[in-house]
C-alpha cells in the first residue's frame, strides 16, 4: 500500500530535497536514465533527477509518432534552455509496426508498454549501461490500475510485475505518493517555469488514447491537427483537460455538393481538481462552434463534431 501525501502534507522543498537524496542513494556514481516526455510528471522526474545526478542522468524523449505538433523539438528546445540535454530518439516505425491490426483499448496499451519498456527503452538502457530507470508513476496511475478501470503503461511492481527481470533495470518512482495538484506544487518549486508546471495532462500513450481503433499514421495524423485546433482555442480556459477524439464509426455528410461518408471528432473538456473525478466544462455555446468551425476546415475528412457532456464516473477522461 502506497501511502499518499496530501496537499495539506506536503512540503515542496522538503520533499525535493529528501527525493533528491534519496534517487543519490539509490543509484550511487552509476548512470540512471529518464524518458521525458515534457508533461508535467516527467517533467518534475528530469529536474529531480537532474538535481540529483547531473551529467550522470541521460534524458531522452521517445519520439514514438504519437505526439502532438512540434512536441519533441519543442520539449528538448525548453529543456535546453534549463540546463537539461534531451536527446530524441525516433522510434516511430517501431511503435507503428507494434500497434498495426489493433484494435482493443487494453491491448493497444500493452502493445505500446511492450514496445516502449522491452524494445526501445531496453535497448537504450543496453547500449547506454545504466542500470535504473527513473520515472513519473503518480500515485492516480496506480489506483486505476490496480482497480482494473485502465491499464496505465507505466505500472508494473504494484500488479506483480518485477521490472528488474522484465526489462532487465530498476525502476526509480519519486512521485508515486503524489496527485497531480501536488506535482504541479513540486513543480513550480523545482524551478519549472509556468507554462511547464500548469500544462494540461497528456497521457502516457499519447494520441493512440484518442483514436478509438486502430491507431494508423494517417488517423493519428487527423487526430494530431484536431488537437491543435482544440489546444489553440481552449488554451485561455481554466478547464482541467480537454481533447479531441477520433471515432471510428463514419457518418454520411456533404462537401461540394456530393455524399462524403466521413469521419466524426468528439470535444472533451473537462473541469476536475485530481482526474479521479470530473464534469464536463461549460463552454459557451460561441466556443464550440469556433472549435467546430477551426476542425472542419483544419482537418481533413472530418464531418462531424461532438462535444462531450458526460462526467467521469462513468466516462473516463480519456476515450480509449
Ligand atoms: P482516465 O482516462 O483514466 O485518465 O480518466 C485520468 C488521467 O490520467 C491521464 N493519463 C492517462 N490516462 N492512460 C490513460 O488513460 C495513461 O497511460 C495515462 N497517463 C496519464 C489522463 O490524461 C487523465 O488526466
Amino acid at each position: 500500500m502506497i501511502k499518499e501525501i496530501t496537499l495539506q502534507e506536503l512540503n515542496p522543498s522538503e520533499f525535493i530535497n529528501e527525493k533528491v537524496s534519496e534517487i543519490q542513494n539509490i543509484a550511487g556514481k552509476g548512470t540512471a536514465i529518464n524518458a521525458l516526455s515534457g508533461g508535467i510528471d516527467s517533467s518534475v522526474v528530469t529536474m529531480l533527477g537532474h538535481r540529483a545526478l547531473g551529467k550522470n542522468l541521460k534524458t531522452v524523449f521517445i519520439d514514438n509518432g504519437l505526439m502532438r505538433e512540434g512536441e519533441p523539438e519543442q520539449v528538448a528546445g525548453f529543456f535546453k534552455k534549463l540546463g537539461v540535454e534531451v536527446e530524441i530518439v525516433d522510434a516511430r516505425k517501431e511503435f507503428f509496426t507494434a500497434l498495426k491490426g489493433i484494435t482493443n483499448p487494453e491491448e493497444k496499451r500493452e502493445a505500446i508498454t511492450q514496445t516502449f519498456y522491452k524494445n526501445v527503452f531496453g535497448r537504450i538502457v543496453r547500449e547506454s549501461g545504466a542500470k535504473y530507470l527513473l520515472q513519473g508513476t503518480i500515485l492516480t496511475d496506480v489506483d486505476e490500475t490496480v482497480a482494473g478501470i485502465k491499464r496505465q503503461h507505466n505500472v508494473f511492481e504494484q500488479l506483480g510485475i518485477d521490472p528488474q527481470k522484465a526489462f532487465g533495470y530498476k525502476i526509480i518512482e519519486p512521485l508515486i505518493q503524489l496527485r497531480k495538484e501536488c506535482v504541479r506544487k513540486v513543480g513550480k518549486a523545482v524551478g519549472l517555469p509556468p507554462e511547464q508546471f500548469d500544462r494540461i495532462p497528456f497521457p502516457g500513450p499519447a494520441l493512440s488514447a484518442r483514436v478509438i481503433g486502430e491507431a494508423t499514421p494517417e488517423r493519428i495524423d487527423t487526430v494530431r491537427k484536431a488537437t491543435a485546433v482544440v489546444e489553440r482555442l481552449l488554451k485561455n480556459t481554466s478547464a482541467f483537460q480537454y481533447m479531441a477524439i477520433l471515432h471510428e464509426d463514419r457518418v454520411t455528410g456533404m462537401r461540394d455538393g456530393k455524399r462524403d461518408f466521413g469521419q466524426q471528432i468528439e470535444i472533451r473538456c473537462w473541469d476536475s481538481k485530481d482526474a479521479r473525478i470530473a464534469k464536463p466544462t461549460r463552454l459557451p455555446f460561441e466556443v464550440l462552434e469556433k472549435l467546430a468551425d477551426g476542425i472542419l476546415t483544419e482537418v481533413p475528412g472530418i464531418v462531424s463534431v461532438t462535444y462531450n457532456i458526460a462526467t467521469k464516473p462513468p466516462s473516463t477522461i480519456e476515450a480509449v
